[in-house]
């Protein structure tokens, strides 16, 4: 993301989601250090970054905002762990770092999992913002991460891996849901903190759509082409796993096309609202440019 700084967004939810996680000297140190090491070992931020880009651009304060980012990372940190389980994908490196359930254990790491979940809804009850926007924001949140969102686009994906390879219609749902729900939950809550219009929100709606199936998209075109060390997970492992994604379905000369024409539909949502929306521009980038 060279052509903004996000340097100061990134410090300020780190120095949140370490004040949020519990504390690892204290009893059960165990999971406590678990759900640490899931969360603040590493990780984009990417879904954080757009809760405050969305948010300020439209006039929220920052401080309305860390609630709403911290939220949404436990949430994505918890699908890192429970997405890299054996009974999952079986992933032994996540951030650079050995995955939950290997630097400590299975137990530890389903319920660190299930611990990052609902530390992330205490964390956005408490949400410094009116009555209002706190429970649609808890609302967004609940949708983006269940059967409607991650958990049932997870599930999706489970049943497509190692048979047949999804059609384009079919590939697209699942990739909407187990990856583009969270991300446009970021921006929808950015945008609730900041009382946006009707109009403005569904323009940011076509903005974080086209986003949301670019960024999966950009990760299932990195499986094929990255590195083990660059990506700091394990490259190759869609088609080791037999999944369902744009590379296998398309090859990667149209998947690549099809990124093209995602960024375009991007810059396009964007357009009208001008500097305003530099920030959010830059991660729209980022999320078909980014190299792991
Ligand atoms: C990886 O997400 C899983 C997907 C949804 C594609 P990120 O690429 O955002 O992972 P981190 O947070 O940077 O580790
Ligand atoms: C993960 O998709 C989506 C989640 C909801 C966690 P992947 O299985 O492709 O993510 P990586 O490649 O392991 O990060
Ligand atoms: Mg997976
Ligand atoms: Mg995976
Ligand atoms: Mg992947």
């Amino acid at each position: 993301m060279p052509d903004f700084d996000f340097g100061p967004w990134r410090t300020r939810v780190d120095a949140a989601l370490s004040a949020a996680l519990p504390d690892p000297a204290t009893s059960p140190q165990r999971l406590h250090g678990a759900m640490r090491h899931a969360v603040l070992l590493g990780g984009k931020r990417m879904r954080p970054l757009l809760v405050y880009a969305t948010g300020t651009a439209f006039g929220a304060d920052a401080a309305t905002l860390d609630a709403p980012a911290v939220a949404v990372e436990l949430i994505h940190a918890y699908s890192l762990v429970h997405d890299d389980l054996p009974a999952m994908d079986d992933d032994a490196l996540r951030r650079g770092q050995p995955t939950v359930h290997v630097a400590f254990d299975e137990a530890t790491a389903i319920l660190a999992g299930d611990a990052l979940q609902s530390l992330a809804f205490e964390v956005l009850a408490h949400a410094p913002v009116d009555a209002q926007a706190r429970v649609s924001m808890l609302g967004e949140l609940a949708t983006a991460s269940g059967v409607r969102g991650m958990c049932g686009g997870q599930a999706l994906d489970i049943d497509a891996t190692g048979g047949a390879m999804l059609a384009l219609e079919a590939l697209q749902r699942l990739h909407a849901m187990k990856t583009g729900a969270l991300l446009r939950s970021a921006v929808r809550m950015g945008a609730m903190a900041a009382h946006c219009d009707a109009d403005t929100r569904a323009r940011l709606d076509t903005f974080a759509d086209a986003l949301g199936l670019a960024f999966q998209v950009r990760d299932d075109l990195l499986d094929v082409e990255g590195d083990s060390a660059s990506l700091g997970k394990t490259a190759g492992k869609d088609a080791a796993q037999g999944k369902s994604t744009f590379p296998a379905l398309l090859g990667v000369d149209a998947t690549r096309e099809r990124l093209r024409t995602l960024a375009d539909t991007m810059r396009d949502a964007l357009a009208p609202f001008g500097a305003r929306t530099d920030a959010l521009a830059a991660l729209g980038r980022a999320a078909v440019e980014r190299t792991h």
